[in-house]
């Protein structure tokens, strides 16, 4: 595992874009496993920039999302598809046919689930997955639980995840409560994992993740065991970390 420290945010956001435009530079049909959520915004906006500059292409580029609120369409303003559209396929070149996002209105979950798995096998998972993480270690939406999920599945999600995602929502009702996510074996599956944590909130969850026990109470503990992990976090979520004096 590498831990590469970044000042901030934007030294964060900008690092993690040179790690994945060097991989669709070397790989131009690559599998890119892509996130969501405020961490990897500044990413995109990179990657964006370089396309637009001439520095990217992505026509032959694949991407599969992590995850997808259960019963919010593509066309939500909060559902996952929407997000990736909006930050990032609609600005640059890659063919839509070619992005994957669970289907969040799928009328039979297990159908929908084994479809989304299948899918993940046929590309031998990811060549690189970005990920961000949750104040609770959670990845994708692995919830703290007493097992580790190998593969996609619709998971319950936790109330602190209800809570920390209100804030895109008009109110804490309208979080949705349950999402698809591609399970811990899917993610490990990717050849290399590029996990990125900003601010204060995250930095118990970076300390467990890297440093404490492997334990399906804090599911990024698992990162620990994958071949090539790179972690870009910022001195804030790096602060317990510090003060424990394990990273010098
Ligand atoms: P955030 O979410 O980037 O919005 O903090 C990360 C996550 O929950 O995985």
């Amino acid at each position: 595992m590498r831990i590469i420290e970044a000042k901030d945010y934007a030294d964060m956001s900008k690092k993690a874009s040179e790690i994945i435009s060097a991989k669709v530079l070397l790989t131009p049909n690559c599998v890119l496993g892509l996130a969501t959520g405020s961490t990897p915004i500044g990413t995109y906006e990179h990657l964006v920039k370089k396309y637009q500059s001439g520095d990217l292409d992505f026509s032959n580029v694949r991407s599969i999302n992590l995850d997808e609120y259960k019963g919010l369409s593509g066309d939500h303003d909060q559902s996952y598809r929407y997000f990736m559209d909006t930050h990032f396929f609609n600005h640059v070149n890659i063919d839509k046919a070619n992005t994957f996002v669970p289907n969040g209105l799928a009328k039979d979950s297990d159908t929908a689930c084994a479809e989304y798995n299948a899918l993940i096998e046929s590309f031998h998972g990811a060549d690189l997955q970005l990920l961000g993480i949750g104040g609770n270690g959670h990845i994708g939406f692995n919830e703290p639980s007493d097992e580790f999920k190998k593969g996609v599945h619709c998971v319950k999600l936790a109330e602190s995840t209800i809570k920390a995602n209100a804030r895109f929502f008009e109110s804490e009702e309208d979080v949705p409560k349950y999402a698809y996510t591609m399970g811990i074996g899917n993610i490990m599956s990717a050849k290399t994992i590029l996990l990125l944590a900003s601010g204060t909130a995250k930095a118990q969850a970076v300390y467990d993740s890297f440093f404490g026990a492997i334990t399906p109470k804090v599911q990024g503990s698992i990162l620990q065991l994958h071949p090539d992990v790179i972690v870009i976090a910022d001195q804030d979520a790096l602060s317990i970390a510090k003060e424990k004096g394990v990273l010098v």
